[in-house]
């Protein structure tokens, strides 16, 4: 249906740029298009992580045009390497460049795209250092490539550049600028030759979509993996984990699964992945024991082989020449390895009901992990398996998994491009609440799932303020492996945490219906405000920062805004952070409405808000729809039919597409799956006018009775 095309590059190449090569074209789906030049490495982040276009979701998608001047990307060798050059026009800003933790706007920076663990500085080096941006005007560009790539987004600037800034004299002129204005994004690839693809808008949210759904779209957890889990301490037994199932029954706070840490097995880490037996001497019966109370079990593991692993022998021979905690390190780019590896975690684990993992240690640390003089036994490099091994981790357990049409929804702590369908959300050791936040907000960018997990805290007030977040994110976690801490452990704050686990499992139709989006059109359920329509235009340009360090483009930068963000459809939430009892926030132009109460609090202006202990500040969007289920303390089962409360925020006539399956198989990716359609509007009477589409006879159908409520009240 698309067509490929070459075309020679055309700009002023007056012999200084020799090297100058052609770059083939190819549209490959509803705009997306495909740039390859020289001989591209076949390992790289599309293979390794094997991601399949969505293609039927892509095709429901709008055909623009290609969103740049394509003959102004730019393609060159030189000493084994690629260099790519994207244009950038002056008012452009940049999002993107992997899951950062302390800065949205990228436009400035040098980076090196490096599989790690954060060290506290945005830099490229983190977990999911994904070479993906996107654009305020609208367009995104991924490199396809499994190497360590270093980003100039926006800093050189070319000498016969057709914007050039005009070179000034610092003696006499005032504003001369130690980092003038750059006109493109460069890359230095090192390889002769690559892939990598342009993804067309319009809106930096359909470009986003387009790049999600070009790797798959996103995943589709299972109901329970909406719900709570608790972490419980590093060495707890059977009967440790049996007994902290039943004191959040006899205190009443939801869970839904447990996740156990290393103790689990005989030997960690390097691993055994086998149970231990002093500690879990009945694991089949313990699982089944677990599972008739509804507690699913997640186990942690690093991939990493202890010498007394039952798989150590076989394996051998497919692992690296150095090691990790001197456990053997498979080379899961092999199916030897794969097989020997998820064979065993099928056979021990899986087989007898154990629902995901999560894999540790997959990211990085340089002094844990390989160095990059390691050999593996496939021939790729060293290099090329740090930026590929959180991708094969999650790529070969998911599959465990939907072979046995269950779904799975774990934790990793390494991905990257490519990683969008894979159902693991990225977490880390650092703590900072802050920065977990702007986490969750350039996770949108990345195309992967981030939690702010909550693991201990200094105060009462930390705890909540905690908790409060990770609620509103895409996996309500307390990761207590080292402090031991229980959702009730700050007991000034029992009520008010219990209030907002129960309101989690509450918006379970909400989050439910925004994570099938996520899979089905791409839409990240957890966003930045610069995804938002509107959000930009009322923004004033920062123009007293210009500290480069931190405001590198003072030009084209508007204030960065890290502090808020879109969940689902409708909302917008605005975290708070110990010790402040105030803070600011800024809605989008349209009318905006109290998630609690229902009434309006502003429209494209900055409010200044105080909202106590009790609640984070949480708006809904003019004609904002929330589907609201019972207070659970589970997610609903496969049968279950339960009451819906559709709730209705403003004015505006609303609508929402509400997602219903069975919540727990793959029977969706067969059409066993619906969206019904709401619509809610005041009528004239003073009465709502509701509407949701029928039920379909042979579709599922998880509802029960059906009422609508207006939040906001109509002022005569
Ligand atoms: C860390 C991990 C923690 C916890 C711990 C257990 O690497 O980030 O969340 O699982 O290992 O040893």
């Amino acid at each position: 249906m698309f067509k490929s095309f070459a075309i020679g590059i055309a700009f002023l190449c007056c012999g200084f740029c020799v090297n100058a090569q052609n770059i083939a074209w190819e549209q490959v789906a509803s705009g997306v298009w495909k740039g390859t030049v020289g001989r591209p490495e076949s390992y790289n982040l599309l293979t390794a992580s094997g991601a399949k276009p969505y293609l039927a979701g892509l095709n429901t998608m709008s055909s623009p045009e290609f969103p740049m001047q394509q003959k102004q990307v730019l393609a060159q060798f030189k000493d084994g390497k690629t260099y790519l050059s994207f244009p950038l026009q002056k008012e452009e800003q940049l999002f993107g460049f992997g899951l950062n933790f302390q800065t949205v706007h990228q436009r400035g920076k040098i980076l090196e795209l490096h599989v790690d663990h954060f060290g506290g500085k945005d830099n490229g080096r983190t977990h999911a250092p994904t070479p993906f941006y996107v654009s305020s005007a609208g367009y995104g560009v991924f490199i396809n490539s499994a190497r360590y790539l270093k980003v100039y987004a926006g800093t050189g600037v070319k000498r016969d550049s057709e914007n050039a800034p005009i070179a000034k004299d610092r003696n006499t002129d005032k504003s001369w600028a130690s980092r003038p204005y750059s006109d493109a994004v460069e890359f230095l690839v090192p390889a002769e030759g690559v892939e990598f693809y342009v993804f067309a808008g319009p809106t930096p949210l359909e470009a986003v979509s387009r790049y999600n759904l070009f790797n798959g779209g996103g995943p589709l957890p299972p109901r329970w993996g909406l719900g709570f889990t608790q972490r419980v301490k590093t060495l707890f037994t059977a009967e440790d984990v049996e007994k902290e199932a039943a004191t959040f029954t006899e205190k009443g706070f939801p869970l839904d699964f447990i996740g156990l840490e290393p103790g689990w097995q005989s030997k960690a880490y390097p691993c055994s992945f086998e149970w231990d037996k002093g500690r879990f001497p009945d694991p089949a019966g313990f699982v089944a024991s677990m599972l008739k109370k509804g507690i699913r079990l997640n186990l942690w593991t690093n991939p990493y082989v202890s010498p007394e692993a039952p798989i150590y022998k076989e394996i051998k021979p497919f692992t690296a020449d150095h090691t990790v905690w001197l456990g053997a390190i498979p080379d899961l780019s092999m199916p030897e390895a794969q097989q020997l590896l998820f064979g065993q975690l099928k056979k021990s684990q899986v087989d007898i009901g154990v629902s995901g993992y999560k894999f540790d240690e997959v990211d990085g640390y340089d002094h844990y992990l390989w160095p990059d003089v390691t050999t593996f036994p496939s021939g790729k490099s060293a290099e090329q398996m740090r930026q590929t091994y959180g991708l094969l981790t999650q790529r070969w357990s998911s599959e465990l998994f939907h072979e046995r049409n269950q779904r799975t929804y774990g934790l990793v702590r390494g991905s990257n491009g490519g990683g969008t369908s894979f159902p693991y959300v990225i977490y880390n050791d650092y703590y900072n609440h802050e920065d977990f936040i702007t986490a969750l907000i350039n996770s949108s960018f990345a195309g992967v799932l981030w939690t702010p997990e909550v693991r201990a805290s200094k105060t009462g007030e930390e705890w909540l303020r905690r908790m409060q977040s990770v609620v509103f994110s895409p996996m309500a976690m307390i990761n207590a492996w080292s402090s031991g801490t229980k959702p009730w452990s700050y007991p000034e704050v029992e009520q008010q945490v219990k209030d907002m686990a129960v309101l989690r499992m509450k918006m379970m139709p909400y989050w439910y219906s925004e994570f099938a989006k996520y899979h089905f059109k791409g839409i990240p359920p957890f966003r930045a405000m610069n995804l938002e329509q509107g959000f930009n235009s009322g923004l004033q340009k920062e123009v007293k920062n210009t500290n480069l360090e931190e405001n590198p483009y003072v030009d084209a930068v508007t204030k960065e805004v890290k502090d808020q963000y879109m969940a689902g459809e409708y909302l917008l939430v605005a975290p708070m952070f110990a010790g402040k009892t105030t803070r600011t926030v800024i809605l989008p132009r349209g009318k905006w409405f109290d998630f609690y109460t229902g009434d309006f609090v502003g429209d494209g202006t900055v409010i200044t808000v105080t909202p106590g202990l009790d609640r984070i500040p949480v708006y809904v969007k003019d004609g904002g729809i929330i589907p609201m289920g019972p207070a659970l303390m589970q997610a609903p089962k496969a049968k279950d039919k339960l009451d819906l409360e559709i709730r209705y925020y403003g004015y505006q006539p609303g609508s929402y597409q509400l997602y219903d399956d069975d919540g727990e198989s793959f029977d969706y990716e067969k059409g066993a799956y619906i969206f019904r359609e709401i619509k809610v509007e005041h009528g004239k009477d003073g009465k709502l006018k509701t509407a949701i589409s029928a039920a379909v006879k042979g579709k599922p159908n998880t509802l029960n009775k059906i009422s609508f409520k207006a939040m906001t009240r109509i002022k005569n």
